[in-house]
């Protein structure tokens, strides 16, 4: 396998010299500067400034593209905001023009999407919405009053007031790829190198240093930072980005960032940014909150459906992009598809399509024109999601392959056409059978607008639904928050930490179902994180909650600890946090299968697992020829192993140490003995636990629910009796995903408040009758003596 890192064409750079180096980057600086002052945002920038002088929170709606994630921190910057003082400039003319006014013009001037449905950018639906309309400043941003409106200009954080490093600017998305590139792209703008005045933070990647302003980063990351820091006090300003896409993580943050602005008062700025026009529930959520729109450029996009329903979109995708390529003029093309895997296998489609269109010359001519086909999703490579940026090479066509992460995080220039499969991969749960899935579902009706919308950021765009036109009108309007659809366990977990004992009266935008809050707050007390009375266990919880994985897989960590097996254990779960691990080219089968043998635990795929990661870990890291050959020969894919033993080094170090972050406890190995550590995934996987069933299927101890091992698993030749599992997957059965074996009897050993009932009940005072067959007791009293009763009896 190539790996591009690896590979020589880094070295060709260096042939220039210096100077032309330097008169290169002048010349691309020069080109940049010019591509940002056409943006909308720029139109806006003192209009903005001014506003956030007045309010401690501007909602910010701006059509994706107009420069919202990439202008606006280096406003604030270039106005102080993220550093020592304000401006004393006087913003603009027209300060105070703006306000409650009758002269309500359309938000979005130009010709504006064309949507018989009336997309998000007709008149009608922006004018009902009485916190953002237009004034008539003519300076591209127009604000309706919040409460604190006629206040006057107040310096903000004037030379007075004292932040010793407190002053940096926090941008958050929700997405990795989303902050890495961008924080790239800003740095391009500034001149500066990646880490240096503009970084990014992600999960087990901090790309920032001490002169970091502005700090490009996951929501989730954000959420991390408050726990050790409540009053997020290094930022000055912090934006939450995207914010219509309303993760949990955004959610939560929301509830946090109200606090700390009652809190902190004047000295603190937080900007809700989105794409969308519903903002009357942002600024009705925070005090004293204005909205702003920055006026967009919107060509008119023809949304075109397909007669009757396709049975297979990914067919579907492959014969439209053909024949746009073929039929269609000048413009780059972007398909929404749903996954890796599917983009992955869509791309080895259209390639073969393309290779055998070239070779058979029956196409049309224009078909002879190049193809460029082009991924983009989450898990690719860095460099990777770079070549789609840049503008295809003359004569040439770019195909984009995205997932929903080209809908709105970050804006592919060059697209024409939009092709929409109609389809997007989402979290659900079940909060009555605590189980999470990812599944394939239907997009919203806002989902698809904004897809179609992508192909008019250029010029007038085309944009080709896979579905019926009465498919899209019984489409949900919306996607309902993450929050409402997902585990809490982790978040829930996270507030508790963070000193917010009554999670259920947290003040939430929108609240989660009841019956998921007592969920996770029943699966924290069966992990040990929370006593009878639902507080924080110093041993456990604590603990689980420094610790940046999953709260079933921080359990397991901390009991491989105690059971000498923590090196494997941190292994294991730096295995499963990185994807596709295996390569599983279809036409080497026999080759790879046999391969694969050589790593076959029969025991499980965490085991499995585990003994790649001790091959890779063989070789020596300075020799990436040693392991990059390795790597090809086992099928296995180098950068999963790399981000692996990253994760690994990671999770060491929060583990090892002595003092925060460390844990300081001890990374035992428990040699070729399976036994510790498959102990150890049972204390923290036992909600997962399943037993074999008469039909080859597993039963679920803790829901009843019946679920067939994934055909990937190592076990699927000799099921064992009783197993445990990572995740389900909903495809056309519930599959149960990376599962090893364990024995029945450990789970009222490994994980009594579960399994051992009595003493549950008596611990959580709760005399709820669950037979000694398990099923997740209710946690500590008051907090949930409901949904019981559907535990399976007599099934270990
Ligand atoms: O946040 P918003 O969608 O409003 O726009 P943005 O992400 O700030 O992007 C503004 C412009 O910068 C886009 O139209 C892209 O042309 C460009 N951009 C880019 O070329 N490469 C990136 N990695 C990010 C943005
Ligand atoms: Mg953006």
């Amino acid at each position: 396998m190539l790996d591009i890192e690896d590979g020589p064409s880094a070295k060709k750079h260096r042939r220039n010299s210096k100077a032309e180096d330097a008169v290169a980057a002048a010349e691309r600086r020069k080109q940049l500067d010019a591509e940002r002052r056409q943006l909308p945002a720029w139109a806006a920038r003192d209009k903005l400034l001014q506003l956030l002088q007045e309010h401690r929170t501007l909602v910010l709606v701006g059509e994706t593209g107009s420069g919202k994630t990439t202008q606006i921190p280096q406003f604030l910057l270039s106005a102080r905001f993220g550093s020592i003082a304000a401006p004393d400039k006087p913003t603009s003319d027209n300060a105070g023009a703006a306000g409650p006014s009758d002269d309500v013009k359309l938000p979005f001037e130009g010709p504006g999407v064309v949507d018989k449905h009336g997309g998000f950018r007709s008149p009608g639906q922006a004018q009902t919405n009485h916190h953002t309309s237009a004034g008539s400043d003519g300076n591209g941003v127009s604000d309706h009053g919040g409460a604190e409106q006629q206040t006057g200009r107040r310096s903000i954080g004037g030379s007075g007031s004292n932040r010793a490093g407190g002053g940096a600017i926090a941008v958050t998305q929700p997405r990795r790829v989303a902050a890495m590139t961008v924080a790239r792209r800003v740095a391009e703008e500034m001149g500066t190198k990646i880490g240096d005045k503009v970084g990014y933070a992600i999960r087990f990647e901090d790309v920032t240093s001490p002169s970091t302003r502005i700090k490009y980063m996951t929501d989730g990351l954000l959420l991390r930072e408050a726990l050790l820091d409540p009053m997020l006090s290094r930022y000055r300003v912090v934006i939450i980005d995207e914010a219509h896409e309303r993760t949990v993580h955004t959610d939560v943050l929301f509830g946090l960032l109200k606090g700390v602005q009652a809190r902190r008062g004047d000295d603190f700025r937080l900007i809700v940014m989105s794409a969308t026009l519903d903002t009357a529930r942002f600024v009705d959520y925070f005090p004293g909150a204005v909205a702003a729109l920055i006026r967009g450029r919107q060509f008119p996009v023809r949304v075109m459906y397909t007669a009757k329903p396709e049975d297979n979109y990914l067919d579907a995708a492959i014969n439209a992009t053909l024949q746009v390529h073929s039929d269609e003029g000048e413009g780059d093309i972007l398909v929404f598809l749903t996954g890796q895997d599917e983009i992955d296998s869509a791309e080895r489609l259209l390639r073969d399509r393309l290779a055998a269109l070239q070779s058979s010359r029956v196409a049309s001519p224009s078909t002879c024109r190049e193809l460029l086909v082009l991924p983009i999703y989450a898990a690719l490579p860095p460099e990777q999601q770079m070549k789609v940026f840049e503008p295809a090479p003359e004569g040439q066509r770019k195909a984009i392959l995205a997932t929903n992460i080209a809908e709105t995080s970050i804006t592919i220039p060059g697209v024409r056409y939009v092709i929409d499969t109609g389809h997007v991969k989402a979290r659900d749960y079940n909060a009555k059978l605590g189980l999470e899935s990812l599944a394939v579902v239907p997009v919203s009706q806002a989902q698809a607008r904004q897809r179609s919308g992508r192909a008019g950021r250029e010029g007038p765009g085309k944009a080709f639904r896979l579905y019926t036109e009465a498919d899209f009108a019984v489409l949900e309007p919306t996607t309902p928050p993450e929050i409402t659809r997902c585990n809490l366990g982790s978040v829930v977990l996270q507030l508790k930490a963070m000193g917010i004992h009554d999670v259920l009266g947290f003040d939430f935008m929108d609240p989660p179902p009841r019956a998921a809050i007592l969920r996770s707050l029943e699966l924290l007390y069966a992990l040990g994180a929370l006593d009878a009375a639902g507080r924080l266990t110093e041993e456990v919880g604590r603990r689980l909650s420094r610790l940046p994985v999953d709260p079933m897989f921080g359990r397991v960590l901390l009991a491989a600890m105690e059971m000498g097996c923590g090196q494997e254990a941190v292994a294991v779960v730096a295995m499963v946090s990185t994807e596709n691990v295996f390569h599983t080219p279809r036409q080497k089968e026999r080759e790879w299968r046999a391969a694969r043998l050589k790593f076959v635990s029969r025991e499980g795929d965490h085991l499995t697992l585990l003994n790649v990661f001790r091959g890779f870990r063989e070789l020596p890291k300075e020799s990436n020829k040693a392991r990059t050959t390795w790597c090809s020969d086992n099928f296995i894919n180098i950068r999963a192993m790399r981000k692996a033993e990253d994760i690994y080094e990671q999770l060491v170090r929060f583990l090892g140490p002595p003092s925060p972050p460390g844990l300081g406890l001890q990374l035992a190995t428990c040699g070729e003995d399976s036994t510790p550590l498959r102990r150890a995934l049972t204390a923290g996987l036992f909600p997962h636990a399943a037993k074999l069933q008469p039909d080859g299927s597993y039963r679920v101890l803790a829901t009843g629910r019946q679920v067939f091992l994934h055909p990937s698993s190592v076990l699927l030749d000799r099921k064992p009796d009783c197993l445990v599992f990572n995740e389900l997957m909903h495809t056309t059965r519930t599959y149960a995903r990376d599962a090893v074996a364990i024995e029945a009897r450990w789970l009222p050993e490994l994980a009594p408040a579960a399994f051992a009932a009595k003493t549950t009940a008596a611990i959580a005072g709760v005399g709820v009758g669950v037979g000694a067959s398990g099923g997740l007791a209710p946690a500590a009293a008051g907090m949930g003596a409901g949904a019981r009763g559907q535990v399976p009896r007599g099934a270990i």
